[in-house]
């Protein structure tokens, strides 16, 4: 057992990863990956992703594009233990263990589910809510608990959801014995947040994003839609409100920053500007669409690839487990 502080973090299975979230969730969190200190598990939550969808055609191609995505993106399977959450069904029977103690009360407080009732307004407060909602913290805590996770990064949206795994797991070990350990939760800066191509944060909900793996046409034509102010080439243009800019910032090497930067206050015109983004962002794409192209054409590679990382995880899970039930009592009648 290596004494290394265990790192572990999960990424729900929905939507298109988009270049916001590789500037601010994907690149960041691939690097802290890479910390020698640490073990590190990332793993994809695909049972979590059943709350928000059920068509299964989705479920299943979601949760395929986010692995190639990922590994694509540099992800080295080798260094850290990638694997599904599907693959370790003792997260599954740890939900239920975790449910059993877990007050109802605790989780009545969830912003997540609060915010779902808040919408229904006048109406009945539970309608559309499903318990896999209202569950929602008890899986993630789970996630956590069953590798003994000592530090839990995430955005501040997931904050809520690792204090309440502190919370079940102190509950536990001090009904059942010290059997969990307590994670801290480590909040990741925000300063990964982007503009979408209408100025606002880039959001699949705002339909403003642009997504990684766009091939180069799509992304330049979706780059020259981005909306700028009405100023004339020529006329010096403000950095801060441009979300040409806050994106080229975000990809570009300090000395290209500024670069821009001049650009901007000598009057570069809009197009130019746009051009420019384009051949910043072709350039650190194109290397991570080559990979993905591969890797989205050899399934059975990419399932060798999981299962290899779950075989890792349940050299982990299975002694925890084990544990888990000797400690509530669920155990052989010769043991
Ligand atoms: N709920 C997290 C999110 O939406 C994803 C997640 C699931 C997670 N299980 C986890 C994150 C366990 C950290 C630890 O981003």
């Amino acid at each position: 057992m290596s004494n290394k502080k265990r790192v572990l973090t999960g990424i729900t299975t929905s939507g298109t990863p988009h270049i916001g979230n590789l500037a601010g969730a994907i690149l960041p969190a691939i690097k802290a990956s890479q910390n020698k200190s640490t073990e590190s598990f990332l793993f994809l939550a695909d049972y979590h992703s059943l709350i928000k969808n059920n068509d299964p055609e989705l479920t299943h191609t979601s949760s395929f594009e986010i692995a190639a995505c990922w590994l694509a993106c540099g992800l080295d399977p080798k260094e850290v233990i990638f694997y599904r959450q599907s693959d370790i069904p003792h997260i599954m029977e740890l939900t239920w263990v975790l449910g059993c103690l877990t007050s109802k009360g605790l989780m009545n407080r969830s912003h997540a589910y609060k915010a779902a009732v808040a919408e229904n307004k006048k109406e009945d407060p539970d309608k559309g809510i499903t318990m896999g909602l209202f569950n929602y913290p008890v899986l993630m805590a789970a996630d956590i608990l069953m590798f003994n996770a000592d530090m839990v990064p995430v955005g501040q949206d997931q904050k809520q959801h690792v204090e309440m795994t502190r919370d079940i797991a102190l509950r536990f070990n001090h009904h059942y014995g010290e059997v969990f350990t307590v994670p801290d939760v480590s909040i990741e800066e925000d300063a990964g947040t982007l503009p979408g191509i209408d100025g606002r944060k880039m959001s699949k909900s705002y339909k403003n994003v642009i997504p990684i793996f766009l091939n180069k046409d799509d992304l330049r034509k979706r780059i020259m839609k981005i909306k700028t102010d009405s100023k004339e080439p020529g006329e010096p243009k403000e950095i801060d409100e441009s979300s040409i800019f806050n994106i080229y910032r975000a990809f570009a090497t300090e000395k290209l920053t500024k670069e821009l930067t001049n650009k901007y206050k000598e009057g570069i015109a809009w197009g130019e500007a746009k051009e420019l983004l384009f051949e910043l962002l072709e350039e650190k794409i194109s290397p991570l669409r080559k990979n993905y192209e591969v890797l989205i054409d050899d399934r059975t590679g990419l399932e060798k690839i999981l299962l290899s990382g779950a075989e890792k995880a349940l050299d982990v899970s299975t002694p925890i487990i084990n544990k888990v039930r000797q400690a509530v009592g669920i155990r052989g009648f010769g043991d």
